[in-house]
């Protein structure tokens, strides 16, 4: 029980360290609300939330953990997942590869030789996602609620305000849907595919739940607290694989080098970091820098991978289940 007990201590070591680092960064007031979507400029800027998860279900909770906001790009791995659960890799590989852009996450790009989206999380593969979840509209938006059920231990809440805001002004999203379905990758029904999309990127949650969820790919897919196999673990492994290539954009390098865990964010400003066999930790801080990360967000998980040793590489990890 030696081990349990030092789990234990460093868990609420964590939540000690949290409660500091939402202290010295509170402070911090650089970067700017997300504008090209009007109404998510709306959020107040100062809103902060840190929540970590361990994989038995523990919270360690900071700040504003249960203020709810719009998930935006984080969605895009959930969506990824259930793609992979539902037609396996090869029939997602045929639309998405998994190479990091080291564009920004709109790029209206694809991959040069396939033409495919170059990777799931940015905005090109996850409307090759979407496309992929069958049905009429109805039960496109219901398919990938029942997934969020699964993971929010709720039925989401859509923010209708950022779904509309962002169906009125999405013509960059809509620049991309039409480059996939010129190149086949996605069927004629882009509007249908693009309302599905924003709609999976307008679902509400907290910092609290995002960190849950990215508990659940932490504890290969099994969520910590209904104990629900939400995906397989082999999916879990690829989840985690893109987050720690591509789920940062064009900061996905420097991400990995400083921080070293798998990630994503979002330009509602939430940013999840997930510690394979450990847990995960979410920060919510609206305030976004010009990747379309949060800024508090990238302080926090700076300070923690140095104070935890939870670089991927870090010999010392003591973050293993193990
Ligand atoms: O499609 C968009 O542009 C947004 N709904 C999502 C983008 C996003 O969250 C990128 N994240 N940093």
């Amino acid at each position: 029980m030696v081990e349990d007990d030092e789990r234990q201590r460093r868990i609420e070591w964590l939540g000690q360290v949290c409660i500091g680092l939402h202290e010295q960064f509170g402070p911090l007031t650089e970067g700017a609300p997300a504008a090209y979507i009007p109404e998510l400029s709306n959020v107040d800027p100062d809103l902060f939330a840190i929540a970590a998860v361990a994989l038995d279900g523990q919270e360690q909770l900071t700040g504003d953990h249960d203020h709810l906001f719009t998930i935006q790009s984080i969605s895009k791995l959930l969506l990824y997942g259930l793609a992979l659960e539902t037609h396996g890799r090869e029939a997602v590989l045929e639309r998405v590869g998994v190479a990091p852009t080291g564009d920004l996450f709109n790029a209206i790009e694809l991959d040069e030789e396939r033409h495919r989206a170059p990777n799931p999380m940015v905005n090109a593969g996850a409307i090759a996602i979407t496309d992929m979840v069958g049905g009429s509209r109805e039960e496109r938006i219901e398919g990938s609620a029942a997934m969020f059920e699964r993971y929010l231990g709720r039925r989401p809440e859509i923010d209708d305000a950022v779904w509309k805001s962002e169906r009125a002004t999405g013509n960059h999203n809509r620049a991309i849907a039409y480059l996939l379905l010129s190149h086949g990758i996605i069927e004629d029904r882009v509007e249908e595919t693009l309302d599905v999309y924003f709609a999976q990127c307008s679902v509400l949650v907290s910092a609290r739940d995002l960190a849950m969820i990215g508990a659940t790919i932490a504890n290969s897919g099994v969520h910590p607290v209904s104990g629900e196999q939400i995906v397989s673990p082999r999916v879990a492994r690829d989840m985690l694989t893109v987050a720690l290539t591509c789920g940062m954009y064009d900061y996905a390098g420097e991400w990995a080098y400083t921080v070293g865990i798998p990630a994503k964010s979002g330009v509602g400003g939430g940013i999840v970091g997930i510690i394979p066999g450990a847990g995960a930790v979410a920060v919510f801080s609206p305030r976004l820098d010009e990747h379309g990360n949060s800024v508090r967000g990238l302080r926090v998980f700076e300070a923690l991978s140095e104070e935890f040793d939870m670089h991927l590489f870090d010999f010392d990890r003591p973050w293993t289940r193990a």
